[in-house]
């Protein structure tokens, strides 16, 4: 568990950066549109344009109306299995939500990634180009009123009602972006996962665990690989990489056994051909393909009864485009043995199948052709654990519907964050553990909080603890999945309260007193005021008078609505921001650092203000003096810049063995003048964030300092508030 840790010096063989292996990688003659967007991803609509406000006047009911046709409006190009796109439809869903993580958040359906690369191009979402462009023409109808990322997953909850399934509701509100995220680590393999065997749980090798933040068990794969581990049908060694991969996704086995069942309920697996005949991916594609990949030299052009896509063949079920009991049925009554599809790919056909049990072919209702199940599905049978719930299911429909209809329903909301984020008439009313719920706060008036600060700041609590807390609690934000954050005081909670990076014990001292002085005040907005009450006596004691804002109404989570496990994973196992490290991770502490301001939403500047403002607050882990440049301490002064930037200072490695701490010494008198991490002096070695400290160290950039602080600060402290 945790993020990147994993296994930091073992496996992959030491250290790996941040990003792996990127698209220009993978694609060295990928177009550089990049560098027409210096000042980051690029957006068509414009930054007045309100997402929300173009949803909210979107004609929802004709949508649906018009995603339900096109289920059964079979295009020349890419016939419809059945004559039903439903199955299809709902495979685009769960991989645009599938790649979602919950180590660092990322990942998801939330920001329509699926149209881009590597995702556009990876193996696992082979042909799904095709279902994009099925719903290009409802998208170009409906235009900004409805995004991408939103269509994907409204269109499968359609596609799962048009075939009588069951749906928990659709929540709207995720705006597209339009390049891709450049900040999400997918691995650093050099091949994908058809291309060699190169999994990330392999006993043999001792790899027994997935490299963090990572979720998939393969470059490529969503999940697993359908035919066994590294392509080996072993159902005890597949269900031991299923149950890996869905709690990384925040999936408990009830959960996947239910959501596996439930899409495999649905549609085939196409393999009728040879996957040696398919071209490139999107990505790589030729442009007279216009985006299409895996253009097919096979007969018919391998669409229809010849398309491959994963090389397995056939449907679960005899009845593959209506909701129904037949899946666990099947799995459970039948013998299967190991099969080839035509392609090649090794499968599971049910010994001696009953005619009925058969399923039509998917171009011809006349023909019956045997159904299959992949060695995933055989997971479900085989393992003892997936067993009992495969039965329970089969035995208590009605407990089994449930379970799928809010699987898929967090699936595919996991990653929008609160619920006050959630759009459109369809919005379940229940409140749901994973949705991190935070009751309302209630504003407190200007005269109750200026009691309050006046209590604090007469409290003998210092302006290290109070901005301490404040960070504590706030910075646990992530811009991902839209989770942590100050609001919900969740910083009082388990497991938050006792993380080592918090400090325990400080921790509970500034939040008893906090507690007692905070009057109608909620804990997360007492929390907030006392680091501005730290602030501003910060700033003053610097002789600045700039005032720092206060905007409350941040309500306070319950231990009953705090899912325990599911906010351990977002323990950070290193705070530059507080120059915690406590052991050296696989990723660069700097490139850590990087990481975890792009969690937080922020610029290279406001990152650089923030690092050098908190080292001369007191803000680093324990009594560490590490980047505490300052004789003022507890002053906000710029001194980390003008004395990082002081030619004054000789630095050097603390000893050879370690480069994560350092040493300054005075050119001159060679006394000991500071110490060091590599959150620190990355600020003077990179050339980039050494301009931006520059800016703040030289004249007039004491102020520009302070101002910029205060604003930044604040952005941190209001993150992850959709009230
Ligand atoms: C199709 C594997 C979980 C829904 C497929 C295919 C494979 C596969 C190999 C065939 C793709 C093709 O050749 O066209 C797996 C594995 C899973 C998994 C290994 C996890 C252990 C899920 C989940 C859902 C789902 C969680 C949805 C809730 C579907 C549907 C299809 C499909 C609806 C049919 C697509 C079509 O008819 O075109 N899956 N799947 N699968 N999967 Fe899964």
């Amino acid at each position: 568990t945790g993020s990147i840790d994993g296994c930091p010096m073992g496996h992959s063989g030491g250290v790996r950066s941040l990003l792996g292996r990127t698209n220009r990688d993978w694609w060295p003659e990928m177009l550089a549109t990049e560098i027409l967007n210096p000042n980051g991803p690029s957006n068509p609509l414009g930054e007045d344009f309100d997402y929300a406000e173009a949803f909210n006047a979107l004609d929802y009911k004709a949508l649906k109306a018009d995603l339900t046709a096109l289920m059964t409006d079979s295009q020349p190009w890419w016939p419809a299995d059945y004559g039903h796109y439903g199955p299809f439809f709902i495979r685009m869903a769960w991989h645009a939500a599938g790649t979602y993580r919950t180590a660092d958040g990322r990942g998801g359906a939330n920001s329509g990634q699926q149209r881009f690369a590597p995702l556009d191009s990876w193996p696992d979402n082979g042909n799904l180009d095709k279902a994009r462009r099925l719903l290009w023409p409802i998208k170009q109808k409906y235009g900004k009123n409805i995004s991408w990322a939103d269509l994907f997953i409204l269109t499968g909850n359609v596609a799962i009602e048009s075939m009588g399934g069951p749906v928990f509701g659709f929540g709207g509100g995720r705006p597209d972006v339009f390049e891709p995220e450049r900040d999400i680590y997918w691995g650093s393999e050099d091949k994908w996962v058809n291309e060699g065997v190169q999994t990330r749980i392999d006993p043999e090798k001792e790899l027994h665990e997935i490299e963090g933040p990572l979720a998939a068990i393969q470059m490529g794969l969503i999940y697993v690989n359908p035919e066994g581990p590294g392509g080996n049908p072993d159902p005890l060694q597949s269900a031991r990489d299923i149950k890996e991969t869905f709690h990384r996704m925040a999936m408990n086995h009830e959960e996947t056994v239910a959501l596996t069942a439930g899409g495999h309920t649905f549609g085939k697996a196409h393999g009728n051909g040879d996957a040696s005949l398919l071209g490139a991916a999107p990505a790589g594609g030729d442009l007279a393909a216009q985006g299409f990949g895996w253009v097919s030299s096979h007969e018919s052009g391998g669409i229809g009864q010849h398309a491959v896509t994963s090389g397995i063949e056939g449907s679960w079920v005899n009845t593959p485009t209506q909701w129904s009991e037949n899946y666990f049925r099947l799995l459970l009554d039948y013998d299967y043995e190991l099969v080839r599809s035509p392609a090649g790919a090794q499968q599971w056909q049910p010994v001696n199948q009953k005619p009925e049990d058969m399923a039509p072919a998917a171009w011809d209702p006349n023909i019956k052709v045997p159904t299959m199940m992949t060695t995933a599905d055989m997971a479900l049978k085989i393992d003892p654990e997936f067993r009992a719930i495969s039965e329970k299911f089969r035995n208590d429909h009605e407990a089994f519907k449930d379970a799928f209809a809010r699987a898929w329903f967090k699936l595919t909301h996991r990653d929008m964050g609160p619920k006050a984020r959630y759009l459109g008439p369809e919005v379940p009313a229940e409140d749901l553990i994973w949705q991190d719920p935070v009751p309302a706060g209630s504003r407190p008036s200007d005269v109750e909080i200026r009691a309050v600060k006046e209590k604090i700041a007469a409290s003998g609590l210092t302006v290290s603890q109070l901005i301490k807390t404040a960070w504590a609690s706030a910075s646990t934000y992530r811009k991902s999945d839209f989770r942590g954050g100050a609001n919900g005081a969740r910083v009082r909670l388990a497991p938050q309260k006792d993380w080592e990076v918090n400090e325990p014990e400080m921790l509970a001292k500034v939040l008893g007193t906090l507690d007692s002085l905070r009057g109608s005040l909620s804990m997360a907005d007492a929390i907030v005021l006392g680091g501005v009450v730290g602030l501003e006596k910060a700033i003053s004691d610097a002789g600045s008078s700039v005032e720092v804002p206060f905007t409350g109404g941040r309500g306070d989570a319950t231990a009953e609505q705090t899912d325990v496990e599911s906010f351990e994973v977002m323990e950070p196992q290193a705070d530059a921001f507080r120059n915690y490290l406590p052991k050296r991770l696989a990723v660069k502490t700097e490139e850590m650092m990087i990481d975890r301001a792009s969690l937080l939403g922020l610029s290279v500047p406001e990152m650089t203000v923030l690092i050098g403002g908190l080292r001369v607050l007191g803000a680093n882990h324990g009594e560490r003096g590490h980047g505490h440049f300052t004789k003022r301490s507890g002053q906000l002064t710029n001194d980390f810049f003008v004395n990082l930037l002081d030619m004054t200072n000789v630095w050097k490695a603390v000893d050879g063995s370690n480069d994560e701490e350092y040493v300054a010494t005075d050119r001159a008198g060679g006394h000991e003048t500071w110490r060091a991490t590599r959150a620190d002096l990355v600020f003077g070695s990179n050339s980039e964030l050494r301009a931006v400290a520059e800016v703040y160290a030289e004249k007039g950039g004491q102020e520009k300092f302070v101002k910029d602080f205060v604003k930044a600060w604040t952005k941190v402290m209001n993150a992850g508030r959709f009230d």
